[in-house]
């Protein structure tokens, strides 16, 4: 039987770092489901259709697929935005449901990441992570990572961002972003990705010895 561990929680937590760390650890295999959103909306701003019209959303939402995703080339900012937008259409996370669903089955087990894995994608999996952050400590991590690439930020835009984000992502009417009720929560805000690591690592450790 497939291992499911499903990790949510908002922008900027930890929760990639921390999934693609325990999947190394595991040799399970690992999907960022933020990258099927991103690489929709990519493709709509690529191909120059709207962002509002969810019947041509979905028919692109469709045709993602999963084994092109390159966080290096959807990570820019105005896809995230774009992707956010998206995301609150029904028929674009229907679509995207279905085949994140699909790559959760693979053996011997899978770690996705997201908003909505926990509550609406694998609402059965074994394990259920909810990573969180105050938004200035996740806009503080933004912020030196940006200054730490060489790039050139300013804290107060991005913290404004972070809360903006925070609000369309738990705001939105289909799969809002909220803690399953049989999720650990993991507040990363006083604690290190290694402390995190170590403290996911037990509860994965305890539900793989009861199944
Ligand atoms: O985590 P991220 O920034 O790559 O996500 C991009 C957008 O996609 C974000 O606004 C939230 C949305 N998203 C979602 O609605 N459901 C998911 N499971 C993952 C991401």
């Amino acid at each position: 039987m497939t291992f499911i561990i499903a990790i949510d929680g908002p922008a900027a937590a930890g929760k990639g770092t921390l999934a693609r760390r325990i999947a190394e650890t595991y040799g399970f295999h690992h999907l960022d489901t933020g990258l099927t959103y991103r690489a929709t909306a990519r493709a709509l701003l690529e191909a120059g259709l709207p962002l509002d019209d969810e019947a041509v959303a979905e028919r692109v939402a469709r045709a993602v697929d999963l084994a092109g995703l390159d966080r290096s080339v959807l990570e820019q900012h105005h896809i995230g935005e774009a992707a956010s937008k998206i995301a609150v259409m029904p028929a674009v996370r229907r679509a995207l449901v279905e085949a994140q669903r699909s790559f959760s089955a693979r053996a011997p087990g899978t770690v996705l990441d997201g908003r909505d894995i926990g509550t609406v994608v694998c609402p059965d999996a074994p394990v259920k992570l909810y990573v969180t952050a105050s938004p200035q400590v996740r806009a503080r991590r933004r912020h030196d990572e940006v200054l730490a690439g060489g790039g050139n930020a300013d804290y107060e835009t991005i913290l404004a961002d972070v809360k903006k984000r925070d609000e369309r992502d738990m705001g939105r009417a289909d799969s809002p972003l909220k803690p399953a009720a049989d999720a650990h929560l993991l507040d990363t805000s006083e604690m290190s990705i290694e402390a995190a690591f170590q403290a996911a690592k037990t509860i994965i450790d305890a539900a793989l010895n009861r199944n």
